[in-house]
Order: C-alpha cells, then sequence, then structure tokens
C-alpha cells in the first residue's frame, strides 16, 4: 500500500512538475502606427485582457512603430511564425488577394458609418476569409477613419495635384487614384514617410487624421486638405497555421479578448478623428482647408473612373453592395 502511495505521489508531482513548467503561448503583435492611435491602443487593451483572462495560456507582446516588422514584411513573417498578429491597413494586401481593394476605391463610402454597415453585412463578413487560400485568417475589421491629403502646396482642386509626387500605401487602386489628378504615386512604407517629407523628396501623402498627428506629418506639411475622399482601416490577421494550433477553449477566449479589444480600438478610432485633426488645427503649423461642395465634386469626377478600372478584379457586385451601404 505504501508503495502504492509512493507511485501515486511521484506520478502527481511529476504531472505538477509539467503542468506548473508549461510555457503559455507566445503572440507577437506586430503594427507600425504610434501607441497613441486606434490601432496601437487595440493592440494594448488585448494584450491586457489576455493577461487579465488568461495569464497561464496566453502572453501578448505588442511591438508598434514597425519595430519588428515594417509593412512589407509583416505578412510574410506571419506565415513563417515569426509573428502571430497583426491588422495591415486593408490597402496592404493586394499581394495576397484583389477583393480588398475594394476599400481603396475613392469616394466609395461617404463616411464611416457606412464603412461599418458594409464591414458587418454579408458581404463584408465575407471578406474575412479571402485570404484563407494563402494561409492568413481575418480576425476582424479595425477602424481608423477617412483619409485627408497634405501636402506642401494648398490642394483645392485636381488640378492643383498635378505633377506632385504623393506616397501611397502597396495599392494599385490608390496608385490609379493619384495618376487619376495627373499626379506621381510612389509606394512607400509607413516608417518612411516622415523623412521622405521633411526633406521634400515627396510633396504629399495621403491618412487619417490619427496618422497624420501621432507620426507628425502636419509639422513638415503646410496644408492638409480635408477631403475625406477614402477610408483607411484596418484587418486584424493571424496564421491559420498558428490559428488552429490553439486548444479550442483558448482560441474561444482570445477571439473573445480581440472583439473587445476591437471595440475599444473603434471607440478611440471615433475620439481621434475629431480630437487628432484639433490639435492639427491649435497647433498652427498646419492649415486644414475645407473643400466648397464644386471643389470637391471636382475630386470625386477625377477619381471615380477609378472605379471602372478596377471593375474586374474587384466584382462588380461587391462594389455595388459596398455603395449601397451610404443609402
Ligand atoms: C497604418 O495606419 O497602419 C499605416 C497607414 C499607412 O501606411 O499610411
Amino acid at each position: 500500500m505504501r508503495i502504492l502511495s509512493a507511485a501515486v505521489a511521484s506520478l502527481a508531482l511529476t504531472v505538477g512538475a509539467q503542468v506548473a513548467t508549461a510555457a503559455p503561448v507566445e503572440l507577437k503583435f506586430s503594427h507600425v502606427v504610434a501607441e497613441n492611435t486606434p490601432k496601437g491602443q487595440m493592440a494594448i487593451k488585448f494584450r491586457d485582457l489576455v493577461a487579465e483572462r488568461m495569464a497561464d495560456d496566453v502572453v501578448v507582446k505588442v511591438f508598434p512603430n514597425s519595430q519588428l516588422f515594417g509593412d512589407n514584411k509583416v505578412l510574410e513573417a506571419m506565415l513563417l511564425g515569426d509573428v502571430q498578429m497583426a491588422a495591415p491597413s486593408l490597402s496592404k494586401f493586394q499581394k495576397y488577394t484583389t477583393s480588398l481593394q475594394l476599400f481603396d476605391l475613392p469616394f466609395l463610402f461617404k463616411d464611416m458609418e457606412a464603412v461599418e454597415r458594409f464591414q458587418q453585412s454579408d458581404a463584408g463578413q465575407k471578406l474575412l476569409g479571402s485570404l484563407e487560400s494563402k494561409g492568413l485568417v481575418g480576425l476582424g475589421y479595425l477602424h481608423n477613419g477617412m483619409k485627408q491629403l497634405s501636402a506642401s502646396e494648398a490642394l483645392r482642386t485636381p488640378a492643383d495635384a498635378s505633377g506632385k509626387k504623393f506616397r501611397i500605401m502597396t495599392s494599385d487602386v490608390l496608385q490609379a487614384q493619384f495618376e487619376a489628378v495627373e499626379a506621381v504615386p510612389l509606394k512607400k512604407p509607413f516608417s518612411e514617410v516622415f523623412t521622405l517629407l521633411q526633406t521634400k523628396a515627396i510633396d504629399g501623402q495621403e491618412n487619417t487624421w490619427s496618422n497624420i498627428y501621432s507620426k507628425k506629418f502636419f509639422e513638415v506639411q503646410p496644408y492638409i486638405t480635408e477631403s475625406n475622399h477614402g477610408v483607411l482601416d484596418y484587418l486584424v490577421v493571424t496564421s491559420a497555421e498558428f490559428w488552429k494550433g490553439l486548444d479550442d477553449d483558448v482560441r474561444t477566449e482570445l477571439k473573445k479578448a480581440l472583439d473587445e479589444a476591437i471595440a475599444h480600438g473603434n471607440k478611440i478610432a471615433a475620439e481621434k478623428a475629431d480630437a487628432d485633426k484639433q490639435a492639427i488645427i491649435d497647433s498652427g503649423r498646419s492649415e486644414v482647408i475645407s473643400l466648397t461642395d464644386a471643389e470637391r465634386q471636382q475630386w470625386v469626377e477625377a477619381m471615380k473612373p477609378v472605379w471602372k478600372q478596377f471593375e474586374g478584379e474587384i466584382g462588380a457586385d461587391l462594389i455595388d453592395a459596398a455603395a449601397a451601404s451610404n443609402n
């Protein structure tokens, strides 16, 4: 009997030792923006929720400001298992799917409410699965906001942009959008934008109020045109290998924490769109230009033909579904 109890005790010790030493799964979350942005705050919230609720199972480490990977490398790194989560702008998936190019079409959504309605619709939710064949899982959309045009000279009409160099994200739709106003688009990583603007290697760029503010673009761009000509939102992604390799209950809890973090990030996105615009105005460093209806209409007319140009790749039905979310 004594021998049996000793054996049981030793087995319990061994199992106990194994349980105690099983390290939590490490989840590296890499992004390119500052911490005081919707995405930066969402990632921190996610890390904190996971730490509160499931510290024994998963530990989230957040790497902001392109510290770990820049735009053009993060998805490759994810497929290699070097990073487990990221939330690139929807404009940065072109190499993996053409469907998400939808979101880059100029003047497609009239405001962020329309973007939200479309993303939550059946068609929008279906797009989350568009990376499946490439080994990536779309876990949810995250808002940043509507894009504005910043430049070294005042941009009131498309003619003002003609011949000027604009940094764009890696998207052929964005390239076509700037070519439509006879500007010169240059695909460059986010981490290089400030220096390109500061050294005047480029004349302008398009971005949201929170990115223009947090990365100090307004300090080196004397004019920002409030054009609201497109949306800059994100897709939170992970690799299928990582996601499917998690225990079911861990995956469920992680997704719950992520959904809550996204809701938090979306709230911050709405607040920051106003607050960061005001902070830029208050700084006096950059003049914010409001367009008249007639001026805005000129941008719409110049850029909208891009829709037809990409209809074949994106799909006319998808474009119609997205446009219908404005009603
Ligand atoms: C981001 O918001 O993640 C970066 C956007 C950009 O590359 O302009």
